[in-house]
């Protein structure tokens, strides 16, 4: 189910909104805009819908609008135009007190810097949102200390912000944003003012907290690497539109435009496609029920020296090497059965690439690629794996 869906959303900053729409709609740029209007233009024509307990990341260079889309979500910035419903609730047009329920109770947000209360200890802080909703001091402090250590900081409850290093801090704001224990988290470059090993600590137990929580989160980066290890799904902006939206894997194998393309040239490619997005279709295959001689046939119609075995429900049984299927069509066999070299490398369809080369590099076999049942889903042949590290993947034959 999708817990928020963006409808034609669009935030004009300046007093004359409707000069600047008008505009937009005759296919204006941002900049001419704000020559011809005095307005700006902080997000056009901007759809999405996040589904429940998925990590969502607005991902796009300075301006291009992520904080002022991660805004309209708790209406910190009113939208121009376009609706934003939230668990079917359309907040464009709620009234304030709903709004401050919806900030108090069900959306929680962190940013890039802490803003920890200086004079408060780490408990306090965390405690902070229960405090305004008029939790009483007892329970406030105990729930307070369970998301203390829930983010790991049991033993600092008492100490002060300035006791604590960066990430530290940042888990303190993390906590205080789960305080209330809000079903959505907004996250606004939480991250960025980490060193880079601190960074990386803190998005893996983002992601290990997430498995447990199931929250549904909105994360706001301008670093690709980041968005691509932590969202199930990435919405790339450029002069506050979005430019694409898909997996990691998706806006690499298939970028929108020139623009997506140059965006993510200089992504590590290995790290995020698979085996699923560089194999190609496990063609030609042969049943173990036919001969050798049927083995043989597709390998000479293909040019290969090769060929994969499977079970009539699928399952990988084996490769079968032209030289042993000749030798057995000679002497008239009819099994394939006793040919079959079992022991092929094999990988599973969420096998990143960079775990496949040593394989892919060892081995004189294409490397198969197997779902969780055991049956064959794709093949992978060395040129296509290299190719899929350069440009692309999937489509390379
Ligand atoms: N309060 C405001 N008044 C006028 N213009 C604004 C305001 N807030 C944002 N903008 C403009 O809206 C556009 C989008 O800004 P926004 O802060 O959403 O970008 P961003 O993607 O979050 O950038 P950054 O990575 O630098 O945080 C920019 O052109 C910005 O100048
Ligand atoms: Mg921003």
């Amino acid at each position: 189910m999708s817990k928020i869906i963006v409808k034609n959303l669009a935030k004009i900053f300046g007093e004359h909104p409707e000069k600047a729409l008008k505009l937009l709609k005759e296919d204006f740029s941002k900049d001419k805009i704000l020559k011809k209007t005095g307005q700006t233009v902080g997000l056009f024509d901007i759809n999405f819908s996040v589904n429940e307990g998925e990590i969502f990341v607005l991902m796009g260079l300075s301006g291009s609008g992520k904080s002022t889309m991660l805004r309209c979500i708790n209406r910190l910035i009113e939208p121009t135009s376009g609706t934003i419903t939230i668990d079917g609730e359309d907040i464009t047009s709620a009234e304030p007190g709903i709004i401050r329920e919806l900030r108090r109770k069900k959306v929680g947000m962190v940013f890039q810097r802490f803003a920890l209360f200086p004079h408060r200890t780490v408990l306090d802080n965390v405690a902070y949102g229960l405090e305004v909703q008029g939790i009483s001091k007892a329970q406030r402090r105990e729930k307070a200390m369970q998301i203390v250590e829930t983010v790991g900081l049991k033993g600092w409850e008492n100490s002060m912000p300035d006791q604590l290093s960066g990430g530290m801090q940042q888990r303190v704001g993390l906590a205080r944003a789960l305080a209330n224990n809000p079903d959505i988290l907004l996250m606004d470059e939480a991250f960025s003012a980490l060193d880079p090993l601190i960074r990386k600590s803190m998005q893996d137990e983002l992601l290990s907290l997430q498995s447990a929580l199931n929250k549904t989160i909105i994360f706001v980066t301008h670093d690709l690497d980041e968005a691509m290890k932590i969202g199930d799904r990435i919405a790339l902006m450029n002069d506050g539109t979005i430019v694409q939206i898909g997996t990691a894997e998706e806006i690499l194998t298939n970028p929108a435009n020139d623009y997506v393309e140059k965006f993510v040239e200089d992504v590590d490619r290995t790290k995020v496609l698979t085996a699923e997005g560089v194999m190609k279709a496990p063609d030609p295959v042969v049943f173990l029920k036919d001969g050798p001689r049927v083995a043989l046939r597709l390998m000479k119609e293909h040019g290969i020296s090769s060929i994969f075995v499977i079970t009539r429900e699928r399952r990988l049984a084996g490769i079968v090497i032209a030289e042993d299927a000749l030798q057995a069509a000679k002497e008239q066999k009819e099994e394939l059965k006793a040919l079959v070299i079992e022991d092929v490398p094999k990988v599973s369809l969420d096998t990143p690439l960079i775990d496949i080369i040593p394989t892919i590099a060892e081995t004189q076999f294409p490397v198969a690629v197997v779902r969780d049942d055991h049956t064959l889903a794709g093949i992978l042949v060395k040129g296509a794996v290299l190719g899929g590290m350069v440009r692309g993947g999937g489509n390379v034959d």
